[in-house]
């Protein structure tokens, strides 16, 4: 395989594609590359299948659509490669070895981030044979489908994501983060309505869980409005549900698909998945722009 020339099929008539003839243990042309971001630009989810890669190869591969961020939360990437995020419930000399429990919300990677994520690839290594599929759900279609009055009243809102609340309140049993991980981790407003940089599209953009309010407003009217956008942004029509098989992986636009797991036997069967993770330098260029304009 010469990874020049890949083809597309689609998963959702309203999100995802099936890549074939890639090989990521093995350099991926330019040009590919490109055909690539245009496929995840357009339809938020990739999914490249029965793939045998090393730590190395998953860090190259996702490097040639950006710069890598390691999670906040370090005790979960992988020791020497810190770009990778172990997400797995597996527990190993007593100590868990990756994040367990948590994304059952629906939610951005990065979202509470300054300078959120453009996409995340996440690698399967080990999975259950029953739950802990991983869903996804489009949000141009979602914010396309929205009532035109809904749409004009979210243009200015911006909802406030905090990753402190969301560790403390729904993943406890992660344990402590520290004084300086939560200093990095200030809540941060993001706009609801996000234009995504490379297409021009709109997407709602929220997290469920993670987003506390929406700025000036009460907590529990904000409450309400999230927990609403978020069922309607997540009706089947937008959600595509992934079984996961060893060696697949699937890069996603963190711009335009919002995702979560569902549930599994935690107690008995295994899951062990790598996580990188894509700046959005898009939204940090346009936003340092603004500053220097002010
Ligand atoms: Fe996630």
């Amino acid at each position: 395989m010469t990874n020049d020339s890949p083809t597309f099929t689609p998963l959702m008539p309203t999100i995802g594609m099936e890549i074939h003839g890639i090989d990521l243990s093995k350099p991926v042309p330019d040009d590919a590359i490109q055909q690539i971001n245009d496929m995840l630009c357009n339809n938020g989810i990739l999914l490249f299948r029965d793939q045998h890669i090393t730590p190395e190869q998953h860090i190259a591969f996702s490097q040639q659509f950006g710069r890598l961020e390691p999670h906040v939360a370090d005790q979960f990437n992988l020791p020497g490669h810190p770009e990778i995020f172990i997400v797995s419930n597996i527990v190993e000399n007593g100590r868990n070895i990756g994040a367990s429990g948590g994304a059952r919300h629906w939610h951005f990677d990065y979202s509470y981030r300054e300078f959120p994520s453009l996409g995340s690839l996440f690698y399967c290594l080990e999975c259950p044979a029953e739950g802990g599929q991983t869903q996804f759900a489009g949000m141009y279609a979602a914010y396309d489908a929205l009532p035109e009055e809904k749409k004009a009243w979210l243009e200015d809102k911006k909802a406030v994501h905090d990753y402190v609340y969301y560790w403390e309140n729904f993943v406890p049993h992660r344990g402590p983060l520290t004084a300086e991980q939560k200093a990095e981790l200030q809540p941060v407003a993001q706009p609801i309505v996000h234009i995504h940089p490379e297409t021009g599209r709109r997407t709602l953009y929220l997290a469920h869980n993670i987003a506390t309010h929406i700025e000036g407003m009460e907590a529990e009217e904000s409450h309400d409005i999230i927990e609403d956008l978020v069922a309607f942004a997540t009706r089947p029509e937008f959600v595509y549900t992934h079984e996961w098989q060893a060696n697949d992986l699937i890069f996603w636009d963190n711009r335009a698909t919002m995702h979560r797991v569902l549930p599994f036997d935690e107690e008995h069967d295994r899951r062990r998945m790598h996580r990188t993770t894509l700046v959005n330098e898009g939204q940090a260029a346009e936003q340092s722009e603004l500053a220097e304009a002010s």
